[in-house]
């Protein structure tokens, strides 16, 4: 499943880490860019995610990401504002196209190329999603941010990381959180809760783990894509991670 391990060397020649994973998928939720405010986004958890993302691109690593959009709007509370569930998930979408332009806006000031392909049309400000041309960035060396999820009311943007990494071929689904790892019960409630550094697909729907929802899970399992959760708010975690070296929690079959 994994490409073989390459080894890249840095401008002046001499030996950098192995490198496992080529091509990423990244999945960013909302709430992570709001940091500890309530909603919004952080500008210092923004230049630090961005921080980590040049890092990897500079290594020659092929990045996708997608954002979520939970720091604007999530769709799942349409209902508790009487709006209808569709019309919050369409908010919803719209709320991650504003995540990816400032993701953009932050990753092209520190230098790194990136193009923002939305799965809902909106030409004046991303270019549609069209699987091929995604590719085709990744092979160029741009940062791809996928906005709007699937373009599908119902669909989570863990749903829409699960499948745009299936589509880019990506080596492994990263899930950056608040959070260390997958633990066995809520840490926050329990100081007991047990982390896991490997779990399978398997036992996480069984238990009934909050990893992704189980549309994302069940996609990953099908096609034996392993996805890491990881904290991203650690600096240098990513570049960990496609170095091979054990961070988060593995989830596979
Ligand atoms: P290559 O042809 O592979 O080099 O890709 P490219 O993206 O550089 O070429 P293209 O000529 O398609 O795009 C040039 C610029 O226009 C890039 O910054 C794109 O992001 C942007 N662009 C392309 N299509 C669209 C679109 O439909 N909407 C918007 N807003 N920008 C677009």
């Amino acid at each position: 499943m994994f490409r073989q391990a390459l080894s890249v060397r840095s401008e002046r020649g001499t030996r950098m880490a192995e490198i496992r994973y080529k091509r990423i998928l990244l999945k960013l939720s909302g709430e992570i860019l709001a940091g500890e405010n309530q909603g919004g986004i952080d500008p210092h958890i923004l230049n630090a995610l961005v921080a980590q993302i040049r890092e990897v691109s500079k290594r020659g690593i092929e990045i996708a990401i997608v954002i979520g959009g939970g720091n604007i709007f999530r769709g799942v509370q349409a209902g508790s504002q009487g709006l209808d569930r569709v019309t919050g998930d369409y908010m919803g979408m719209l709320a991650t196209a504003i995540n990816a332009l400032a993701l953009q806006d932050r990753l092209e000031a520190e230098g790194v190329y990136t193009r923002v392909l939305s799965a809902i049309e909106m030409k004046e400000i991303s270019e549609p999603y069209i699987k091929r041309r995604a590719t085709r960035h990744l092979e160029k060396g741009r940062v791809v941010i996928f906005a709007c999820g699937t373009g599908n009311p119902f669909f989570t943007t863990d749903t829409a990381a699960s499948l745009r990494a299936m589509e880019m071929g990506a080596d492994v689904l990263l899930k950056g959180t608040k959070v260390d790892y997958v633990y066995d019960s809520d840490p926050k409630k329990n100081k007991d809760a047990q982390p896991f550094k490997e779990i399978t697909f398997m036992e996480v729907l069984q238990r009934g783990l909050r990893v992704m929802d189980t549309a994302a899970i069940s996609l990953c399992m099908d096609n034996k894509l392993p996805i890491i959760v990881f904290n991203v708010g650690v600096e240098g975690n990513l570049r960990r991670i496609v170095e091979g070296e054990a961070v988060g929690t593995l989830v596979r079959g």
